[in-house]
């Protein structure tokens, strides 16, 4: 969502702060700003739009000063405008705070501080923070914010700054994720590994109720009783040119791109063919504590949920284990049938899906134990579940999802085949999959070999307004994830349907306006789908398939075709994604839409 990043050293910070906005610009970017000591005290330049605007701000009127805080928002509460940008700054001007999250009583603290003589001049709810701290402080920044906090209800990443308790940065976290990086003799406080990548690779990963304390001489973490807690350091083993667009225009192309060594990474060191089967050492679970499931609960959200819809396919054909898909959203708001005998799977690229955290603990409270199928090594789902499945996938920055998508598939396909062959896959089928797995990569460098021909089509369907994706199978999820990623980053609306759905309401769309993507490779419902084709043909829709092969069945049927490898029903759904998020890649930019930055978006969605 939006994003933080803090420093305190002998370095000029505002340089610093903006590069680390600006890697920070794919979580939220509809204003920006900044907070640093300049000497005399804590001085605020904030903006509306994107960050080089703030940029500019800068250059024209430098700020300088050692000790700073900055934020890139994504508007929760109040306008996207210029005043309610962050830093806010308590009614004295001496306590800047910068905030992830909402607070939940705001209203009631604001009243509570318009009693006391406060006056607010924003919309958000992060400004009843600074003049809270104000209200608290005594000399000691962070006895003031733990007061403050103590009166908060709802979540926060925080980062604070005081002119009279200077030179200091406090950073506190609940239901938001931060970090504080740890450099030669300086110090930094992120919500996201990528703002200070460039300088520091060891880091403290903060948990809820946690607050750092950073200064010149170095750092401490507390809790809000101002206990000093132990924390283990961490190295991040990302690199830097991960989190760079190395010579591609856009990070979603070089994220689409990257599938044929992604999907790689994902199963490297983990496949035992032999045995026709996975090791999987982070599940932290016995083989036989694996097999005393009675069912499968997956829970994700957006592109995660669609690769839970894969799973619960892939399980339940290789393992005959019952499994449930539930948006991580309703999951806690139901009664779901969830207990000690159940294993919660909860897949989510960033690891901080608000939603899908609450759901993990949700299932937790109910005695599930829980797998994490995460990206991003260290979050707070990593951290918190029992055990999981990190898909080593590098840093993901496009906001639209590719990569994390063809790799959570693939720990899927890996935890399938480990269960599968716990219960009474055969060894011959294990192996049968393993050798279509490694073939994956090799067949992904195939489709992107021809991204021009995607490129074409794309050129063909820029000026759609509604698009239709059809599969049946595997490729129904397929189906809803290219839809998806159509819609938002071309900002076309666009439904995924199983094919044979269609008949019963959607059909009555198809015109000659329409287009409609089919997913029809040679599979076990190839047969079934040249039906629908047919009844969209038949309608004058326009019909573009994604086949595998020469089909006399269609001939006369389709208007536009790419074609992908063969392989096997189960692992279909990774080919067909590719090219989907190419056409949705190539109508975006032809539309002329900022494909990394879609508009209402956020990388990372660390609300409800
Ligand atoms: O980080 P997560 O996988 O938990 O994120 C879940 C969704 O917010 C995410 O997949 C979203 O739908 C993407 N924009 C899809 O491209």
């Amino acid at each position: 969502m939006c994003g933080i990043v803090g420093y305190v050293g002998p370095k000029l910070a505002t340089p610093l702060l903006i590069e680390g906005l600006k890697r920070l610009e794919y979580r939220g970017y509809d204003s920006a700003g900044v907070a640093i000591m300049n000497g005399s005290g804590v001085e605020t330049v904030k903006e509306s739009g994107k960050i080089t605007r703030l940029e500019s701000l800068l250059s024209a009127t430098p700020v300088v000063g050692t000790t700073g805080i900055a934020h890139t928002r994504w508007a929760t509460h109040g306008q996207p405008n210029q005043v309610n940008a962050h830093p806010h700054v308590s009614q004295d001007g001496t306590i800047a705070v910068v905030h992830n999250g909402i607070i939940e009583n705001s209203m009631v603290l604001k009243q509570m501080l318009e009693g006391r003589g406060y006056t607010f001049q924003s919309d958000t709810d992060t400004e009843v923070l600074a003049h809270l701290t104000q209200e608290f402080f005594e000399g000691n920044l962070e006895e003031a914010v733990i007061q403050a906090l103590r009166m908060v209800e709802g979540t926060y990443g925080i980062a604070v700054i005081s002119a009279t308790d200077s030179h200091k940065i406090v950073a506190a976290r609940k239901g938001s994720p931060l970090l504080v990086g740890l450099g030669d003799q300086e110090y930094f406080v992120a919500s996201d590994v990528s703002a200070i990548l460039a300088h520091t690779r060891q880091v403290v990963y903060l948990d809820d109720g946690d607050l750092a304390v950073l200064d010149r001489d170095g750092y401490r973490i507390i809790d809000l009783d101002a206990t000093e807690l132990q924390k283990k350091v961490s190295r991040v083993d990302w690199d830097l040119d991960q989190i760079e667009r190395g010579g591609f225009p856009h990070f979603m192309l070089k994220e689409i791109f990257e599938q044929p060594d992604t999907i790689e990474n994902t199963m490297r060191g983990r496949l035992l063919p032999d045995d026709g089967t996975s090791r999987l050492g982070g599940l932290n679970l016995t083989d036989d504590e694996l097999l005393s499931f009675d069912n499968i609960v997956i829970t994700a959200c957006g592109t995660s949920w669609h690769s839970a819809l894969i799973g619960e396919n892939l399980i339940e054909e290789l393992t005959r284990v019952p499994v449930e898909v539930e948006y991580a959203s309703e999951f806690r708001y139901r009664n779901p049938i969830v207990n000690e005998r159940t294993l919660c799977i909860v897949i989510s690229q960033s690891g901080e899906t608000a939603d899908t955290l609450a759901a993990m603990r949700e299932a937790k409270r109910r005695g599930a134990r829980t797998l994490g199928i995460v990206n991003v090594v260290g979050s707070t789902i990593a951290r918190e579940s029992d055990g999981g499945i990190y898909l080593h996938a590098g840093p993901e920055i496009g906001v639209a999802s590719t990569k994390a998508f063809t790799s959570q598939v693939t720990a899927l396909l890996l935890f399938t085949l480990k269960l599968g062959r716990l219960r009474d896959m055969s060894i011959l089928r294990g192996r049968e999959i393993i050798d279509a797995m490694k073939a994956i990569p090799g067949q992904v460098r195939d489709i992107l070999s021809r991204a021009d021909e995607i490129e074409a089509l794309a050129e063909e369907f820029k000026r759609a307004s509604n698009f239709l994706y059809l599969g049946r199978g595997y490729n129904f999820p397929a189906a809803l994830e290219g839809a998806l990623k159509l819609k938002e980053i071309s900002y076309i609306h666009a439904e995924g349907y199983p094919a044979a759905e269609m008949k019963h309401g959607p059909i009555a769309l198809i015109d000659e306006m329409m287009p409609v993507v089919f997913i029809a490779p040679h599979d076990s419902v190839f047969d079934k789908i040249t039906s629908n084709v047919q009844e969209v043909k038949a309608r004058k829709g326009r019909v573009i398939a994604i086949t595998s092969r020469d089909e006399p069945a269609l001939k006369g049927k389709i208007d536009y075709e790419f074609r992908i490898p063969e392989t096997l029903d189960l692992l279909g759904s990774i080919l067909a994604s590719v090219p989907l998020q190419l056409l949705a890649y190539y109508i975006a930019v032809k539309r002329g839409a900022n494909v990394d930055q879609p508009r209402n978006l956020a990388k990372s969605v660390t609300v409800e």
